[in-house]
């Protein structure tokens, strides 16, 4: 095979399996074997410059920086649809102007109402040349070189009878987890953080550099079309969804086709019920007559069309007044500004304190106290504020924020760490907040699971003399009486409390390990280490280089393990805790307890999972030792089969492979 030829083997093998995994979300390959001909594709390329075309894979990281955006008038207007709060009269007034009897069933395309950035997407025999943002409506921006680096568009459409000319619409979108990441790092690194994830999308598609937009985790559906030349097309909206699917264009897998007024609101309600489990952010449904003859028919009033309906969930914004604003002193040390709002209900969750991430981004703001703000939350990010409402009419007596100069919890005087916007306390495990802070991750589910014992417990515990760190949990035992006589408690919570302490004992080393709080040690560097040395013993005698040797272990964290064991006061914690009365995670030389029943399985994951996105799926299912592959084998353990699951179904059932659904893997994962 010549060179060239080899080079469009690879891309299109690539091609392939990009579309298996981001559109039909079921890979047949794993990350690895994809990444392998990736850069096989990379290194030919780097022999041959002059056969780089635009709609190779490798050009997805994006290309040189622009000045401006170039303006782009759309060829057919991106109308927007009418918001309805009444689904029977809509859904009248559609039968009205077609002219139908009651009788006749209406048809509707209902699917989620994305969160995202609008955009027109333009494919001139198959081949992607231009993409656009909505803008107006009539005029919008040219963000092609932006939107070639989502992995989700395909440059080229897959199969063959492409139209002349084909306009696809639809939505560019970031998923609660990346949204979740990105407004993590910011905050780390003191930028402004993205306030929610339609923000996010759009800020990254509207980078002047794409090579920035190449790194934000951008996703994208379609929703429907514009500009079409083609001889025979679909006359439905769910044909010609299904259509762009088969080439390769990504389809909102929570789209349905429901009947009449009934249809909509049921189709509504199970998507309101369902908003905190998704892994986008959606505002409402939209609701579309599937037909599309019926929709020339009905047509349009000033810009926006009557066959599509908005219906719109409670906003996740509100306003309220902040009441004051507190320190927090977190684990390691970190002060947090936090403020006290009056209680407002944000998208059916009642809001009283919004972080404010760190002083820089409070100053930016400028809260006071009696401020009235605007407040919004995203998915699990903790409601965040937006800005101050009309500063000008503030209490003219009311004053900036003064940064703090000691600790509020222990009057050590307050640092800022070099080259970090954040500042912290460091007076470590002699401050009082910062070992509260790590009692409660000690007790955390994911950590020890210590049920029942939460912040205000804790205190307790502490102003009573009760606990100072956590070896003392386990002393509490011997005075019953004393835990039962707190305030609030009585006999059968302190019973309960001593029996979750109890059972916490049981806990493997890798939970133990994350447990302990040190720093750059997350669940999955915590069960790698547990699993790589096998007792606490190995682990507190290994020296950085022997660290690293551990997988997904670097540098950074195998230096924080080392100094951690280093320090007087968490080896002499330790000392006590290994003491304790052997049963599990303690004993020095026990081997760890592989218990749980993904550890070290291979799990097969199929079909689309309506709470978890793949990505997260897989992230958790090897922080527990499961190994997840691309395809099913005699070695597989389990089968996880989401919605529409693929071929991968029918052959696991053909091994005897044991099928889980998504239930039981939540359970399983929990
Ligand atoms: S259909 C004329 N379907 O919501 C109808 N729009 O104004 C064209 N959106 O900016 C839009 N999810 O980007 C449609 N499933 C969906 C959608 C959706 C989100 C956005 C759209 C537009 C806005 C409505």
């Amino acid at each position: 095979m010549s060179t060239e030829d080899e080079l469009h083997r690879l891309r299109e093998w690539l091609a392939w399996h990009n579309y298996r995994y981001h559109v039909l979300d079921d890979p047949e390959v794993s990350d690895a074997q994809y990444d392998a001909r990736f850069r096989e594709l990379e290194a030919l390329e780097a022999e041959h410059p002059e056969w780089i075309t635009p709609d190779s894979p490798t050009q997805r990281v994006g290309a040189a920086p622009l000045t401006a955006f170039a303006k782009v008038v759309h060829r057919v207007p991106m109308l927007s649809i009418r918001m309805e709060v009444d689904v029977n009269k809509w859904h009248d007034s559609v039968r009205k102007g077609l002219g139908l009897t009651a009788e006749t069933q209406v048809a509707y395309a209902a699917e989620p109402k994305i969160d995202g950035a609008a955009v027109s997407l333009l494919y001139e025999r198959g081949h992607l040349v231009r993409v656009a943002t909505r803008g107006d409506g009539r005029e919008g921006e040219n963000v092609t070189a932006q939107a070639r680096t989502i992995a989700a568009l395909p440059p080229r459409l897959l199969g063959s009878g492409h139209p002349e000319l084909l306009e696809v619409r639809g939505e560019v979108f970031m998923t609660l987890s990346a949204f979740a990441i990105l407004h993590a790092r910011a905050v780390a690194q003191g930028e402004k953080p993205p306030k929610n994830p339609r923000n996010a999308a759009a800020g990254s598609l509207r980078q002047l550099d794409p090579r920035v937009t190449a790194q934000r985790s951008l996703e994208f559906y379609c929703h429907g079309t514009g500009e079409i030349t083609a001889r025979e097309w679909p006359q439905r909206h769910d044909a010609v969804m299904a259509r762009l699917r088969e080439w390769g264009l990504p389809v909102c897998p929570d789209a349905e086709v429901v009947t009449g007024a009934e249809g909509c609101t049921d189709f509504f309600q199970r998507m309101a019920s369902r908003r905190e489990q998704l892994p986008y952010e959606i505002d409402g449904v939209v609701i579309k007559v599937n037909d599309l003859a019926w929709r020339a028919r009905l047509g349009f009033v000033s810009n926006a069309p009557r066959w599509a309906a908005a219906l719109k969930f409670p906003p996740r914004e509100a306003e309220t007044v902040v009441e004051g604003i507190d320190v927090q002193v977190g684990r390691t040390g970190a002060l947090t500004p936090v403020a006290r709002v009056m209680a407002v209900d944000v998208g059916g969750v009642t809001v009283t304190n919004v972080t404010l991430h760190n002083f820089e981004e409070l100053a930016r703001m400028d809260v006071r106290v009696g401020d009235r703000v605007r407040v919004c939350r995203a998915g699990d990010v903790i409601p965040d504020l937006v800005e101050v409402v009309q500063p000008e009419q503030r209490d003219p007596l009311a004053r900036p924020f003064l940064v703090p100069v000691v600790c509020p919890a222990c009057g050590a005087p307050v640092a800022r760490v070099e080259g970090e916007t954040i500042l912290r306390c460091g007076n470590g495990f002699a401050c009082p907040a910062q070992r509260k802070e790590a009692i409660l991750h000690f007790a955390s589910r994911r950590a020890m699971n210590i049920d029942g014992l939460g912040d205000k417990l804790v205190e307790l515990l502490q102003n009573e003399g009760l606990i100072e760190d956590v070896a003392d949990l386990y002393r509490l035992k011997d005075t019953p009486e004393r835990i039962a006589g707190l305030a609030r408690m009585g006999e059968k919570s302190a019973e309960n409390l001593l029996a979750a302490i109890e059972s916490s004992r049981e806990r493997d080393l890798s939970r133990f390990l994350f447990a302990l709080g040190i720093r750059e040690v997350g669940e999955a560097t915590a069960a790698s280490l547990a699993r790589h040395f096998g007792t606490m013993t190995a682990l507190m005698a290994a020296s950085e280089e022997e660290l690293q040797g551990a997988p997904d272990v670097g540098p950074v964290a195998a230096r924080r393990v080392v100094e951690f064991f280093r320090a007087p006061r968490n080896a002499a914690l330790l000392n006590r805790l290994l003491a304790e009365p052997a049963t599990g995670w303690h004993q020095t030389n026990m081997p760890v307890r592989w218990d749980h029943p993904l550890s070290g399985a291979t799990v097969v994951l199929t079909g689309t999972l309506s709470t978890l996105t793949r990505q997260e799926a897989k992230a958790r299912l090897e922080a527990l030792g499961a190994k997840v592959s691309g395809s099913v084998s005699g070695r597989t353990r389990y089968l996880v089969a989401g919605a529409s699951p693929g071929s991968k179904y029918a052959q696991a059932q053909a091994l005897g492979v044991e099928i889980l659904d998504e239930e039981q893997l939540r359970r399983l994962l929990s």
